[in-house]
Protein backbone atom coordinates (compact mmCIF):
# COMPACT_ATOMS: atom_id res chain seq x y z
CA UNK A 1 0.00 0.00 0.00
CA UNK A 2 1.22 3.35 -1.21
CA UNK A 3 1.71 6.64 1.78
CA UNK A 4 -1.62 7.83 -0.25
CA UNK A 5 -3.86 4.45 0.08
CA UNK A 6 -2.71 4.26 3.59
CA UNK A 7 -3.96 7.64 4.39
CA UNK A 8 -7.21 7.16 2.92
CA UNK A 9 -7.68 3.91 3.56
CA UNK A 10 -7.41 4.49 7.41
CA UNK A 11 -10.63 4.29 9.54
CA UNK A 12 -11.31 3.03 12.85
CA UNK A 13 -12.10 -0.84 13.01
CA UNK A 14 -14.18 -2.01 15.78
CA UNK A 15 -14.83 -5.38 14.50
CA UNK A 16 -12.02 -7.92 14.25
CA UNK A 17 -11.28 -11.52 13.16
CA UNK A 18 -9.59 -13.78 15.98
CA UNK A 19 -6.57 -14.53 14.30
CA UNK A 20 -3.55 -13.28 17.04
CA UNK A 21 -1.24 -10.32 15.73
CA UNK A 22 2.42 -11.95 15.99
CA UNK A 23 4.42 -9.86 19.10
CA UNK A 24 6.95 -8.97 16.27
CA UNK A 25 4.22 -6.92 14.85
CA UNK A 26 2.99 -5.03 17.74
CA UNK A 27 6.91 -4.22 19.56
CA UNK A 28 7.04 -2.76 15.75
CA UNK A 29 3.78 -0.90 16.11
CA UNK A 30 5.24 0.76 19.50
CA UNK A 31 8.76 1.04 17.81
CA UNK A 32 6.89 3.32 14.99
CA UNK A 33 5.40 5.29 18.16
CA UNK A 34 8.73 5.57 19.85
CA UNK A 35 10.23 7.73 17.18
CA UNK A 36 7.40 9.78 16.65
CA UNK A 37 8.01 13.45 17.20
CA UNK A 38 7.84 14.35 20.56
CA UNK A 39 8.32 17.96 21.65
CA UNK A 40 11.52 19.03 22.92
CA UNK A 41 12.24 15.67 21.82
CA UNK A 42 11.59 14.49 25.31
CA UNK A 43 10.39 11.00 25.58
CA UNK A 44 7.93 10.31 28.06
CA UNK A 45 5.76 8.03 26.62
CA UNK A 46 5.80 4.36 27.48
CA UNK A 47 3.66 1.68 26.67
CA UNK A 48 1.66 -1.86 27.95
CA UNK A 49 1.13 -4.42 24.97
CA UNK A 50 -1.92 -6.81 25.91
CA UNK A 51 -2.07 -9.65 23.95
CA UNK A 52 -2.79 -12.46 26.71
CA UNK A 53 -6.42 -13.75 26.27
CA UNK A 54 -7.20 -13.90 29.82
CA UNK A 55 -6.18 -9.79 30.09
CA UNK A 56 -7.68 -9.27 26.93
CA UNK A 57 -11.22 -10.48 28.69
CA UNK A 58 -10.65 -8.18 31.81
CA UNK A 59 -9.48 -5.08 29.36
CA UNK A 60 -12.57 -5.42 26.89
CA UNK A 61 -15.28 -3.94 29.66
CA UNK A 62 -13.04 -1.36 30.27
CA UNK A 63 -13.26 0.21 26.80
CA UNK A 64 -16.23 2.12 25.57
CA UNK A 65 -17.21 1.62 22.12
CA UNK A 66 -18.37 3.97 19.04
CA UNK A 67 -20.62 6.89 21.43
CA UNK A 68 -22.04 7.91 18.23
CA UNK A 69 -23.82 4.69 17.58
CA UNK A 70 -27.27 3.32 19.06
CA UNK A 71 -26.32 1.80 22.71
CA UNK A 72 -26.96 -2.10 20.90
CA UNK A 73 -24.87 -1.40 18.12
CA UNK A 74 -21.82 0.46 19.80
CA UNK A 75 -19.88 -2.55 21.11
CA UNK A 76 -17.86 -5.81 19.07
CA UNK A 77 -20.34 -8.95 19.42
CA UNK A 78 -18.48 -12.35 21.73
CA UNK A 79 -16.27 -13.40 18.90
CA UNK A 80 -15.35 -9.71 16.95
CA UNK A 81 -13.30 -8.25 19.90
CA UNK A 82 -9.46 -6.83 19.96
CA UNK A 83 -6.79 -9.57 19.74
CA UNK A 84 -4.93 -6.92 20.98
CA UNK A 85 -4.35 -3.79 22.70
CA UNK A 86 -1.45 -1.04 23.09
CA UNK A 87 -1.63 1.53 26.20
CA UNK A 88 -0.05 4.75 26.30
CA UNK A 89 1.61 5.69 29.29
CA UNK A 90 3.19 8.84 29.80
CA UNK A 91 5.95 8.88 32.57
CA UNK A 92 5.37 11.74 34.40
CA UNK A 93 9.05 11.64 35.67
CA UNK A 94 9.98 12.56 32.33
CA UNK A 95 8.52 16.21 31.96
CA UNK A 96 7.15 17.54 28.99
CA UNK A 97 4.13 20.25 28.82
CA UNK A 98 3.38 19.41 25.48
CA UNK A 99 3.13 15.69 26.05
CA UNK A 100 -0.26 14.94 25.20
CA UNK A 101 0.38 16.46 21.21
CA UNK A 102 3.19 13.38 21.60
CA UNK A 103 0.46 11.11 22.66
CA UNK A 104 -1.30 12.01 19.62
CA UNK A 105 1.43 11.54 16.95
CA UNK A 106 2.62 8.62 18.54
CA UNK A 107 -1.11 7.30 18.20
CA UNK A 108 -1.37 8.13 14.89
CA UNK A 109 1.81 6.66 13.64
CA UNK A 110 0.62 3.46 15.43
CA UNK A 111 -2.87 3.87 13.15
CA UNK A 112 -1.05 3.95 9.99
CA UNK A 113 1.86 1.20 10.56
CA UNK A 114 -1.28 -1.23 11.62
CA UNK A 115 -3.03 -0.91 8.37
CA UNK A 116 0.13 -1.20 6.50
CA UNK A 117 0.09 -4.25 8.30
CA UNK A 118 -3.17 -5.04 7.47
CA UNK A 119 -4.52 -4.62 10.93
CA UNK A 120 -7.35 -2.55 11.93
CA UNK A 121 -7.24 -0.30 14.81
CA UNK A 122 -9.81 1.99 17.43
CA UNK A 123 -8.26 4.92 19.13
CA UNK A 124 -9.39 4.91 22.09
CA UNK A 125 -9.90 8.05 25.02
CA UNK A 126 -13.27 6.34 26.67
CA UNK A 127 -11.87 4.36 28.94
CA UNK A 128 -11.98 3.12 32.75
CA UNK A 129 -8.47 5.39 33.77
CA UNK A 130 -8.92 3.82 37.66
CA UNK A 131 -9.81 0.33 37.12
CA UNK A 132 -6.92 -0.13 34.40
CA UNK A 133 -4.59 1.25 36.69
CA UNK A 134 -5.49 -1.50 38.95
CA UNK A 135 -5.68 -4.21 36.29
CA UNK A 136 -2.37 -3.81 35.19
CA UNK A 137 -0.56 -2.38 38.58
CA UNK A 138 0.21 1.18 37.20
CA UNK A 139 2.44 3.08 39.45
CA UNK A 140 1.05 6.35 39.96
CA UNK A 141 4.34 8.47 38.20
CA UNK A 142 2.38 6.83 34.86
CA UNK A 143 -0.61 8.60 33.73
CA UNK A 144 -2.87 6.25 31.11
CA UNK A 145 -3.25 8.49 28.41
CA UNK A 146 -5.69 6.27 25.71
CA UNK A 147 -5.76 2.73 24.11
CA UNK A 148 -5.08 1.42 20.72
CA UNK A 149 -7.83 -1.48 20.45
CA UNK A 150 -5.71 -3.70 17.07
CA UNK A 151 -6.89 -6.91 14.93
CA UNK A 152 -7.69 -7.89 11.72
CA UNK A 153 -10.46 -5.93 10.54
CA UNK A 154 -13.79 -7.77 10.68
CA UNK A 155 -16.05 -4.53 9.54
CA UNK A 156 -16.04 -2.52 6.46
CA UNK A 157 -15.80 1.48 7.36
CA UNK A 158 -16.15 3.92 4.20
CA UNK A 159 -15.81 8.11 3.98
CA UNK A 160 -18.66 9.72 2.86
CA UNK A 161 -19.28 13.08 2.24
CA UNK A 162 -20.06 15.30 5.37
CA UNK A 163 -23.83 16.48 4.66
CA UNK A 164 -25.50 18.12 8.24
CA UNK A 165 -23.97 16.13 10.62
CA UNK A 166 -20.42 14.22 12.51
CA UNK A 167 -21.82 11.30 13.54
CA UNK A 168 -20.75 8.52 12.14
CA UNK A 169 -23.46 5.45 11.03
CA UNK A 170 -23.87 1.56 10.92
CA UNK A 171 -26.41 0.01 7.71
CA UNK A 172 -27.80 -2.84 7.79
CA UNK A 173 -25.45 -4.51 6.35
CA UNK A 174 -23.03 -3.40 8.93
CA UNK A 175 -20.93 -1.21 7.48
CA UNK A 176 -19.57 1.82 9.17
CA UNK A 177 -20.04 5.49 7.29
CA UNK A 178 -18.02 8.02 8.68
CA UNK A 179 -18.78 11.55 7.53
CA UNK A 180 -15.81 13.81 6.20
CA UNK A 181 -16.07 18.12 5.50
CA UNK A 182 -14.72 18.23 2.16
CA UNK A 183 -11.33 19.23 1.35
CA UNK A 184 -12.78 22.77 -0.09
CA UNK A 185 -14.62 23.09 3.70
CA UNK A 186 -11.79 22.99 5.52
CA UNK A 187 -9.19 25.24 4.00
CA UNK A 188 -9.76 28.19 5.42
CA UNK A 189 -7.83 30.48 2.81
CA UNK A 190 -5.33 30.31 0.42
CA UNK A 191 -2.38 33.19 0.09
C1 LIG B 1 -8.70 11.18 20.77
C2 LIG B 1 -9.62 10.12 20.22
C3 LIG B 1 -10.37 9.35 21.09
C4 LIG B 1 -11.21 8.35 20.61
N1 LIG B 1 -11.90 7.57 21.50
C5 LIG B 1 -12.71 6.60 21.05
C6 LIG B 1 -13.37 5.74 21.97
O1 LIG B 1 -13.21 5.85 23.18
N2 LIG B 1 -14.16 4.76 21.47
C7 LIG B 1 -14.34 4.57 20.11
O2 LIG B 1 -15.06 3.65 19.74
N3 LIG B 1 -13.71 5.36 19.21
C8 LIG B 1 -12.90 6.36 19.64
N4 LIG B 1 -12.21 7.16 18.74
C9 LIG B 1 -12.36 6.90 17.29
C10 LIG B 1 -13.21 7.99 16.61
O3 LIG B 1 -14.56 7.78 16.94
C11 LIG B 1 -12.98 7.93 15.09
O4 LIG B 1 -11.64 8.26 14.82
C12 LIG B 1 -13.90 8.89 14.35
O5 LIG B 1 -15.23 8.45 14.45
C13 LIG B 1 -13.53 9.06 12.89
O6 LIG B 1 -13.53 7.83 12.22
P1 LIG B 1 -12.24 7.36 11.38
O7 LIG B 1 -11.17 7.08 12.40
O8 LIG B 1 -12.69 6.12 10.68
O9 LIG B 1 -11.87 8.47 10.47
C14 LIG B 1 -11.35 8.14 19.21
C15 LIG B 1 -10.57 8.90 18.33
C16 LIG B 1 -9.70 9.87 18.82
C17 LIG B 1 -8.85 10.66 17.86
Amino acid sequence: MNFEELIYKRRTIRRFKQDPISIDILKKLVDFARVAPMARNVQALEFIIVVKPEIREKLFPLVNWAGSLPQEQRTPELGREPTAYIIILINKDIKNVYVDYDVGAAAENILLGAINFGIGSCWMGNINFRKIRTLFEIPDYYDIKQIISLGYPDEESVMEMFKDSFKYWRDDEGHMHVPKRSLEQVIFKIY
